[in-house]
């Protein structure tokens, strides 16, 4: 288990060092939204706070429905981006049964898919340069 967070919390840092932003304003405060609520969830699992967990999954969920969010029109991201809201559901599923085994996963899973998507907008600058 200790090891599940250092994980996790690697991660997280990962994710906040690694986004650079070239897209707008808009944007970034979607994300700047959705980073400061990825921490607040980070912080329900941890203490199994599930009324707030479910609060936080739903509002990440509305995030991803956000227009500033849906920006980029290429398939790829719209992928990313259907993966992205298919790992706040399950996370949310997790919390709503208050499951201890598979909250953790969820979160791991939500956060790989952040780091997947940021990674993927990395390839595409390289490529396109
Ligand atoms: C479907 C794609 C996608 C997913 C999933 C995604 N992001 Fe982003 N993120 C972006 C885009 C696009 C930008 C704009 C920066 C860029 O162009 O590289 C960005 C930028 C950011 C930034 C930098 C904003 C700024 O102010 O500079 C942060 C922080 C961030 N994302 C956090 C997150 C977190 C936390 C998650 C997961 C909970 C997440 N993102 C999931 C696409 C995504």
């Amino acid at each position: 288990m200790a090891r599940f967070w250092i994980g996790a919390i690697a991660l997280m840092a990962l994710v906040s060092v690694s986004a650079t932003s070239t897209q707008g304003p808009a944007l970034d405060r979607v994300m700047r939204k959705k980073l400061e609520c990825a921490q607040k969830i980070l912080e329900a699992v941890v203490t199994s706070r599930w009324a707030d967990l479910e609060a936080q999954s739903k509002e990440m969920e509305a995030l991803t429905n956000d227009p500033d969010w849906a920006v980029l029109k290429m398939p790829e991201y719209a992928r990313h981006s259907a993966d992205f809201r298919r790992s706040v559901r399950a996370l949310r599923d997790a919390a709503v049964t208050r499951d201890l085994d598979a909250t953790p996963q969820a979160y791991a899973a939500l956060t790989l898919s952040c780091v997947q998507c940021h990674r993927y907008l990395a390839r595409e600058r390289i490529a396109r340069q």
